[in-house]
């Protein structure tokens, strides 16, 4: 087994996902580009892309994610609820630096996602292995960022809406049918590739956000999703599902989900 898959942990490191995903042509379209964060890495994809996000490599629930921005004057940091200026870049870094120590980072494009009121959104697509052990998606949640901050995360104050509910009424009824076939021929390709390597994986969940010309990106995969943010679906089948595949492979899910907020 490698070492890279921890058990029951899954595999933590973002940086052997986002690689392993990129053997598959189709997929490397829809991964934003993904550096180890340094200097000349944060310079490349700022000069390219002017907003990237910072990450730790084996982070989780949006915990020390930042987004780096140019503005008119300079730059600027933001991370928790907070903002911090820069009149340079290195002054960032240097200020990034101290901030994150030496626990590893990934730099990667930023996407421009959707918004619903000046809050951005992403989705989570669950998918899993069925009874005959092929992958199928059983669930998609969107993920509107708590209004101070740039983060989609439920644990941070995300709130849990219906896809449909927030991208209807963007794209309409036809687009949306074909945006969403779309996600989930994405977490099936990520699902195969991944299991290539990691047979053993029955479960994955895909972040997803989609930009303005409604193309979806693989911001990172979950080997050990957490199945809460379905929890707070109007439509209580799919946690239901979620739940009853879950059991077909022998994980059981203590649904203690009180983070997350339900759409009103
Ligand atoms: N490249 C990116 N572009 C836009 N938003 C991002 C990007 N990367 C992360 N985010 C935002 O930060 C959140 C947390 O990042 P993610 O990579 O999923 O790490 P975590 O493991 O902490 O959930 C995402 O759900 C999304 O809201
Ligand atoms: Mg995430």
């Amino acid at each position: 087994m490698s070492a890279n898959y921890q058990g029951k942990r899954g595999i933590a490191s973002k940086m052997t996902k986002t690689e392993l995903l990129l053997r598959s042509e189709e997929l490397t379209k829809h991964i934003p580009t993904t550096h180890w964060l340094g200097l000349k890495e944060l310079t490349t994809l700022m000069d390219r892309h002017r907003m990237v996000y910072v990450k730790p490599d084996r982070g989780s629930k949006g915990i020390g994610v930042m987004r780096v921005k140019k503005t008119s004057n300079g730059y600027e940091l933001r991370g928790g609820t907070r903002t911090f200026k820069f009149s340079s870049l290195a002054g960032l870094f240097r200020s990034l630096q101290v901030r994150i120590g030496d626990t590893p980072y990934l730099v990667q494009k930023g996407i421009h996602a959707l918004k619903q009121e000046g809050r951005p959104y992403d989705f989570r697509v669950m998918i899993q292995r069925n009874s005959n052990r092929k992958w199928e998606c059983t669930g998609t949640a969107a993920r509107v960022a708590h209004p101070d901050k740039i983060v989609s995360n439920g644990s941070q104050g995300g709130t849990i809406y219906s896809p449909a509910r927030l991208l209807v009424p963007v794209c309409g009824e036809a687009e949306f049918k074909q945006l969403q076939e779309k996600m989930n021929r994405l977490a099936l390709l990520t699902a195969a590739e991944l299991s290539k390597k990691y047979p053993q994986l029955n479960e994955l969940g895909l972040d997803l956000a989609v930009d303005k010309k409604l193309k979806p990106w693989i911001l990172e995969v979950n080997t050990r999703p957490d199945p809460c943010p379905f929890t707070k679906l109007d439509d209580p089948t799919i946690i239901r599902r979620i739940v009853q595949y879950a059991k077909g492979y022998g994980r059981h899910y203590t649904l203690n989900c009180n983070k997350a907020k339900k759409a009103p």
